[in-house]
């Protein structure tokens, strides 16, 4: 009798409308679409209206995750996770809202904040909690809106930064089912704290005396400290995820890397010694969605056939805290809403 695990059953995304391309950003600021391409691999992103939360595209990206599970009713989904670094609120988090408006009923519902290892973090906590037997069914949402997080004197952030949600519906299952997550890596390391965050509206300011300074509204990042860090971190934590599931780097199909810089992706492809051919890549038409930036390109792969049921994946992310994980899953063969 095989292990229980926590099998995907559902995937669905949602991006704002609103397109904003390298061209339109070179109106704004000191940028160019050459330098935007050449340094990130990203030619458009899509940025939320004003008005619109991270709440607001955690439900439409839900909604569909649902749909697509065949998810009968409310009573089916016992938990909901948002993963995000941009929640509607300091206070309380975003998840119970967005249960509340996809009609889920008073079940469980959290927020994870990891940065752009927000997702894979909050799949490990919702695999724990159906292997623990906490729920059947858990949606994970990652989402994020950081225009308004973005200084718009700062080409540095303002051009790489995108809107947009991504979910997926996990059951509980058995580690031998198509869609079964096969194992899980997690790292962190608080001493780089100081290297990407939104200082704002934290319990460090608020208890100082010091005046507001917008600039504590802002994302801030030292890029090129990121970059090192983000293609070291990704690459042992993957080829940890997959020494735990006991697959070599050959059998992997398809590695779903953070997606947040071309240039680190195929960095990354060249420590594990995996060919292009098997990167997904989805940043070039949304920029780096933080949390939503793995299940994003899931949909974007899944949506163009990409993936065959029992191909094996590999999904690694990196993000402020420092933070970092990898899961290693096979892919259900699950229709996409
Ligand atoms: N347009 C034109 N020039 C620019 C721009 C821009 N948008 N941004 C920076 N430059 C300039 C800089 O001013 C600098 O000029 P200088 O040499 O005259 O000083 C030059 O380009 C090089 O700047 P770098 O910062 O060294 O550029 P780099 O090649 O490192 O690229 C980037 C910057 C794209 C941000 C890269 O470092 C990166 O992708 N880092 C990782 C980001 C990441 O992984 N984030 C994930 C975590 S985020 C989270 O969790 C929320």
């Amino acid at each position: 009798m095989s292990e229980p695990a926590a099998v995907l059953a559902g995937l669905g995304a949602h991006v704002p409308p609103r397109t904003v391309t390298n061209e339109e950003l070179s109106r704004r600021m000191d940028t160019s679409d050459a330098w935007i391409v050449q340094r990130t691999g990203i030619r458009q992103r899509h940025w939320a209206d004003p008005g619109v939360a991270t709440s607001d595209l955690a439900v439409e990206a839900g909604h569909r995750a649902l749909k697509s599970a065949g998810t009968a009713g409310p009573d089916d989904i016992g938990m909901v996770i948002v993963a995000t670094a941009t929640p509607d609120t300091q206070c309380p988090a975003t998840a119970p809202d967005v249960a509340a408006r996809l009609g889920l009923g008073t079940i469980a519902a959290l927020d994870v904040s990891a940065g752009c290892s927000g997702f894979v973090y909050a799949l490990a906590t919702a695999s724990a909690a159906l292997v623990a037997g906490y729920a059947e069914r858990v949606l994970v949402i990652g989402a994020e809106t950081f225009r308004p997080f973005l200084d718009p004197a700062d080409r540095s952030t303002a051009v790489i930064f995108g809107d947009g949600a991504g979910a997926v519906v996990l059951r509980r299952g058995t580690a031998d089912e198509p869609g079964a997550i096969v194992s899980v890596d997690l790292g962190a390391d608080g001493t780089l704290k100081e290297l990407v965050g939104i200082p704002g509206n934290g319990s460090r300011h608020r208890s100082t005396d010091r005046p507001p300074d917008p600039a504590d509204q802002y994302l801030f990042m030292h890029g090129k400290e990121v970059f090192v860090h983000a293609v070291r971190r990704m690459a042992q934590s993957s080829s940890a995820v997959l020494a735990q599931a006991g697959w070599s780097v050959g059998q992997v199909d398809h590695v779903v890397g953070h997606q947040a810089n071309l240039r680190i992706l195929h960095a990354l492809a060249k420590q594990l010694g995996v060919d292009g051919e098997r990167l997904v890549r989805h940043l070039d038409q949304v920029g780096n969605t933080s949390a939503a930036s793995i299940p994003l390109a899931l949909a974007d792969a899944a949506a163009q056939g990409r993936f065959q049921a029992g191909d094996r994946l590999l999904l690694t992310a990196f993000g402020a805290g420092l933070t970092w994980g990898s899961v290693a899953l096979t892919w259900p063969g699950i229709a996409l809403a």
